[in-house]
């Protein structure tokens, strides 16, 4: 709208409180909607748009697709949405000048480098993450990638190395799309850290998400290099390399054995969609690896260079990062070269809402719990169970899945459970919720037997407290 002032996002991004004015974009427009927040039909959740941008949430929450609403919206327009190219005052000797604007709603947990969650409250509302609320877990700097000259290396020693632009990888390779949650193998932490105090970023139960991935088989890019499955003697390993590096120059990295890299029903992709549109900077622009059913460290970003080896990847993360150790081994005594890299997922459930801490009322006489469930390797979920006195007694929680073949389950299992408010609450609801897998694999009560110094693959039981009030 001509006439009105410009804003860029930076200034948006510093009315998110009543005091300074609540302010939210929508593609070009800037709104000043203070007066509306507790006008809100939709209740409090609007909050998570204060100082940024409404389109995730409006993707998820479809009632907001309306004339009425988009009038609503358009009384409160204060002003124009500065094009985010158009910023340039960035400190260039700052490695991370070139990352790119995150949403607000996320809860971050480093800024340099970007690790942030999303509210669990948002995961539940929707089988697929938005792209903007989708976890993000950096290593380092958010790499630039040269467009123009993009060539993606696939290397097989002693037989071929085919370099592949853009075009040529969407041209000539079949096209597939797979619904798949990445996890982080470091997902629920900060409750390990309640237990015992472990090392390293402060996760709550948001390092987990879900997108429908498009690319192409990693498996048909060996084969085009000259894989066979006869080789697998020779190369026991394919490697992967993101085009971010650390200071010493080392990439990031990791590697997945050559029996999942070349299994055609393992829909391992090196893919260049996500939710549909081209892959966003922090999920690694133009290509990263998705490799369903494994920690998240495997799927490399930025993917620029595949090779086959007899070695794994020589990547710091592969090597000296996400490997599990026992309960007694301490910081200072850990020896990576004993201990083997995480791949799998072991099961996992998290209660998403009600939020812990929060309170419900006797007289609504139910408590309504939902939450995730998921595991490695394409199993599915079975059953998810919750209870509302800390394991005394379950109640079996309904299930939405994605209807995945059994065994390549790639995609969490959405759950949720209406249970009644016991006589003898005591004042407190101890809510805990566990999963059973396709191979009945159970989540452990508590830490005791899991806990490890890195603090991860936290799979105990997820607990949390809730107040009835009378
Ligand atoms: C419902 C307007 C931002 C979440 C509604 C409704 C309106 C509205 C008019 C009622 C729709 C109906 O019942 O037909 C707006 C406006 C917004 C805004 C003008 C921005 C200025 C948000 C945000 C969120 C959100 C940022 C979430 C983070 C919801 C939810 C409902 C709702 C969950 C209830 C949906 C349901 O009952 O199915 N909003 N909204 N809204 N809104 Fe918003
Ligand atoms: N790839 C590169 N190149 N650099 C990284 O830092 N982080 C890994 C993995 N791939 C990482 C990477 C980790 S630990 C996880 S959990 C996932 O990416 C997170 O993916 P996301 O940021 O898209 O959620």
């Amino acid at each position: 709208i001509k006439g009105l002032p410009e804003y860029s996002q930076e200034e948006v991004a510093k009315h998110k409180t009543p005091d300074k004015g609540i302010w939210m974009t929508y593609k070009n427009g800037v709104y000043d909607v203070t007066s509306f927040m507790k006008a809100h039909p939709g209740g409090g959740k609007i909050w998570l748009a204060a100082g940024g941008s409404l389109e995730p949430f409006w993707a998820l929450y479809a009632v907001h697709k309306s004339d009425e609403v988009f009038e609503i919206l358009e009384e409160y327009r204060i002003g124009n949405y500065q094009d985010a190219d158009k910023i340039k005052h960035k400190d260039l000797s700052d490695p991370f000048a070139n990352d790119p604007y995150r949403h607000p709603a996320l809860r971050v947990n480093s800024e340099k480098p970007f690790n942030a969650e999303p509210p669990p409250s948002l995961l539940v509302d929707s089988f697929v993450t938005p792209n903007e609320l989708f976890f993000v877990r950096n290593h380092l700097p958010v790499p630039q990638c040269d467009m123009q000259n993009f060539k993606l290396r696939v290397e097989v020693p002693g037989k071929k190395t085919i370099n592949l632009s853009m075009d040529n990888l969407k041209k000539n390779f079949k096209e597939h799309t797979i619904m798949a949650t990445m996890q982080c193998a470091g997902n629920r932490r900060s409750q390990m850290s309640g237990y015992k105090t472990v090392k390293g970023l402060s996760w709550r139960y948001g390092a987990i998400s879900t997108a429908e991935w498009t690319g192409v088989k990693l498996r048909d890019l060996l084969l085009q290099a000259g894989l066979t499955e006869e080789d697998e003697a020779k190369f026991a390993h394919i490697q992967f390399e993101g085009l971010d590096k650390d200071a010493s120059g080392g990439h990031y990295g990791s590697s997945i054995p050559f029996s999942v890299a070349m299994n055609p029903f393992r829909d391992v992709l090196v893919a260049y969609k996500m939710n549909g549109t081209d892959i966003p900077a922090d999920h690694g622009c133009p290509l990263r690896v998705i490799i369903p059913g494994n920690i998240g460290a495997r799927s490399v970003k930025w993917l620029y260079k595949i090779v086959a080896s007899d070695q794994e990847s020589p990547s710091h993360w592969q090597q000296n990062d996400y490997k599990s150790f026992n309960p007694s081994v301490d910081f200072g005594q850990l020896d990576y070269k004993t201990a083997p890299a995480i791949q799998e997922y072991p099961v996992q459930s998290a209660i998403c809402t009600p939020r812990d801490g929060s309170k419900v009322d006797v007289d609504e006489e139910k408590v309504t719990i939902k939450g995730y469930a998921w595991s490695g390797g394409g199993r599915g979920i079975l059953r998810v169970d919750v209870s509302v006195d800390g394991g005394k007694e379950w109640h079996v929680a309904e299930l939405q899945d994605a209807g995945q073949k059994i065994s390549r389950v790639w995609a969490w299992t959405l759950w949720e459970a209406e249970i009644p408010i016991p006589k003898d609450h005591g004042g407190k609801l101890d809510i805990c919720c566990k999963a059973i897998d396709s191979s009945h694999n159970v989540q452990p009560d508590t830490m005791k037997g899991i806990w490890n110094v890195r603090g991860l693959l936290n799979t105990a039981w997820h607990r949390i407290h809730v107040g009835v009030v009378q």
